[in-house]
């Protein structure tokens, strides 16, 4: 006999209705915050918070570099896949945490390189201004795109093109970044090189980085202005890939697991927390209360639920193992409230898997989830690491999962040492930019909390009142009895019953 068996099916989220609440006239999306903790830490200062809800999956068709600098300035974050080398791994984390701290270290050009020399590393690393040093190592000055043309100037000498030291306005030893950007917009130039005393180059900053902190209100950073960074590992390598990270100054590691109630994540998490006390680990996936209590008193920060429905996932299908997402939510974020009366720490909860659709966020965020983990809604994006294709004169995406066998052609095999897969791989329809996409998922995020009278997620987790719908409800919710039109009637079914 079983040990348990619940006759209660589980639950989806799209089974899910929102019942309005009161809505206060202050109650607009103007007012409303979408703030949440990514993991609890004991010291308030340290706790690091995303300014939206949403987090992409870690898998290599969504979470690279790219996506790592985009989603956190936007506001929230994208947890890098960890099914490639440690050492890419590494660099995709110190590419977001140099991509702009206000304070920039470039490479620097010797006064005595050729123009189509210096061309090639441009090329390369995308920058347009470069830092000038001479044979000391001391700051001679700089030089940028204005001040050559590779067809004129390709044999010249870069110290003979540059703009020369006494011409530029320098700092010295400014490390606070408001007074670095004072000094910066006092100069009426668009780059500010900071020397210690002996002038030798510390670091720049840019006046569109600037403009860009601007036009990037939810930006999440750490205290020294650079943006937050958190990378997967698996339970196979950890100890080698955490100290890589480290190194590469992550923010946060998330372990990646289809099922984190083991002995294994247990184990990580521990030496994850004795080895390197100052970096939050963020456990998981698991759905029961016992799988939750199990790597919170391991020492997780924060814990990812979900098993089997994501998008990409067959795993329900292969093994049989599997939850519905609502039902998952509902029981774990009824011990994380238990939990935090016993002890005080709230554990945030990310729902991870299956939520395809801005409703979805809504309805995960309701039941009591702190954000949401999304895969395919991110692979769709600009900014995903993928190369766009076109099908039948649509443009797509590719996008795998992490246990198809494309995936597993990385080494450490995450689910079952490839045995069989737990993952397909197929297409999505290419989105566009993740900037223009999110405006449009934020504002109906919002909308919904304004219906339930929410200022904030915390109180929308403590007013929202939630309903089982029926199938014909769901039916009933879609456009009906109509021709469409924006669609070929010849497509359409018309089913109206008079
Ligand atoms: P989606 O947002 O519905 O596309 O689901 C993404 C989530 O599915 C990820 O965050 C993982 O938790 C999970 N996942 C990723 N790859 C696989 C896989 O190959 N099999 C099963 N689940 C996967």
């Amino acid at each position: 006999m079983a040990k348990k068996i619940i006759t209660e099916p589980s639950r989806t989220l799209m089974e899910y209705r929102l019942l309005p609440g009161y809505t206060p006239a202050d109650c607009n999306p103007n007012n409303i915050s979408l703030r949440t903790p990514l993991v609890y830490s004991e010291d308030n200062e340290k706790k690091y918070y995303l300014n939206i809800p949403l987090v992409s999956a870690a898998m290599q068709s969504v979470s690279g570099d790219q996506m790592g600098i985009e989603l956190a300035k936007l506001g929230g974050a994208a947890f890098i896949f960890c099914s490639q080398s440690t050492e890419s791994e590494a660099k995709m984390v110190r590419k977001i945490k140099n991509h702009k701290a206000g304070f920039v270290k470039p490479k620097t050009m010797k006064a005595d390189m050729k123009v189509k020399e210096m061309f090639e590393i441009r090329k390369d690393s995308g920058h347009s201004t470069f830092p000038v040093v001479d044979e000391n190592g001391l700051f001679a000055g700089l030089i940028s795109k204005w001040d050559y043309d590779v067809s004129l100037h390709a044999d010249c000498l870069i110290k003979d093109r540059m703009i020369k030291k006494e011409n530029i306005q320098v700092g010295t030893n400014i490390t606070d970044l408001i007074e670095a950007n004072r000094a910066l917009l006092e100069s009426h130039k668009s780059v500010l090189p900071i020397l210690d005393e002996e002038g030798k180059l510390i670091s720049m900053v840019f006046r569109k980085d600037i403009n860009d902190q601007l036009d990037f209100p939810l930006e999440i950073h750490d205290k020294k202005k650079r943006l937050i960074s958190v990378a997967a590992i698996n339970t196979h390598d950890f100890q080698e890939r955490v100290r890589a990270l480290v190194d590469a100054e992550v923010d946060v590691i998330a372990i990646d697991s289809s099922d984190g109630y083991t002995q294994y994540q247990a184990d990580a998490i521990k030496w994850i927390n004795e080895n390197y006390p100052t970096i939050p680990v963020i456990g998981g996936n698991i759905i029961t209360k016992e799988g939750f209590r199990f790597l919170v008193e391991a020492g997780a920060k924060a814990i990812k639920v979900g098993m089997g429905g994501g998008s990409i996932c067959i795993t329900q299908e292969q093994k049989g193992t599997g939850r519905g997402l609502a039902t998952t939510i509902i029981e774990v974020i009824e011990e994380r409230d238990k939990y935090f009366k016993e002890t005080g720490k709230y554990i945030p909860v990310a729902a991870d898997g299956g939520v395809t659709s801005t409703k979805d966020v809504t309805i995960a965020l309701a039941l009591g989830a702190d954000y949401v983990m999304m895969g395919r809604y991110f692979a769709r994006m600009e900014e995903s690491p993928t190369d766009k294709i076109v099908v039948n004169n649509r443009v797509m995406k590719p996008y795998w999962g992490e246990g198809s066998t494309r995936a597993q052609n990385w080494k450490a095999r995450r689910y079952n040492q490839g045995k069989f897969v737990e993952g397909v791989e197929g297409m999505v329809e290419y989105a566009g930019h993740l900037r223009d996409n999110l405006e449009e998922t934020l504002a109906k995020i919002k909308s919904s909390m304004g219906t339930c009278g929410a200022m904030n997620i915390s109180e929308f987790h403590d007013l929202a009142e939630l309903e089982v719908v029926s199938a014909l409800s769901i039916r009933e919710g879609k456009p009906h009895d109509i021709y469409l039109s924006s669609e070929n009637i010849d497509n359409q079914d018309y089913n109206s019953l008079e």
